[in-house]
């Protein structure tokens, strides 16, 4: 198996209202939606609040602080204040584990105003 790959949690644990983990500086979340699995980035683009911490509606995600909804699927915004899409990775699931490929994180830019 891939190195890159680190195994993050089975299938039947992850939540209607998604699981969260940390890759690096990175929160991601993962979303069931039928038998399909998604990986998005567990955090507005808004304020940076965790999304995981807000509301699920189906394949959608809503902000829990100003309510911007997101695509869980395509990573998505459907209704503002957020502007910028989430950003969506890619997962591994083999025999109901789920795998996430550490390669595809791209640290966030740290600013004096956004972290
Ligand atoms: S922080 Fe998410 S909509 Fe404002």
């Amino acid at each position: 198996m891939d190195q890159n790959l680190l195994y993050i949690t089975s299938v039947e644990n992850i939540p209607y209202e998604g699981y969260s983990f940390n890759v690096d500086d990175r929160k991601i979340a993962l979303f069931k939606i039928a038998d399909k699995i998604y990986a998005i980035e567990d955090r507005c683009t808004h304020l940076h609040v965790q999304l995981t911490m807000g509301f699920r509606e189906k394949n959608i995600i809503g902000c829990p602080l100003h309510g911007a909804l997101f695509d869980i699927a395509t990573g998505k915004v459907l209704q503002g204040p957020a502007v910028h899409d989430l950003e969506t990775f890619r997962v591994v699931v083999e025999n109901g584990e789920v795998y996430f490929d550490r390669g595809q994180i791209t640290k966030h830019k740290r600013t004096k105003d956004s972290d």
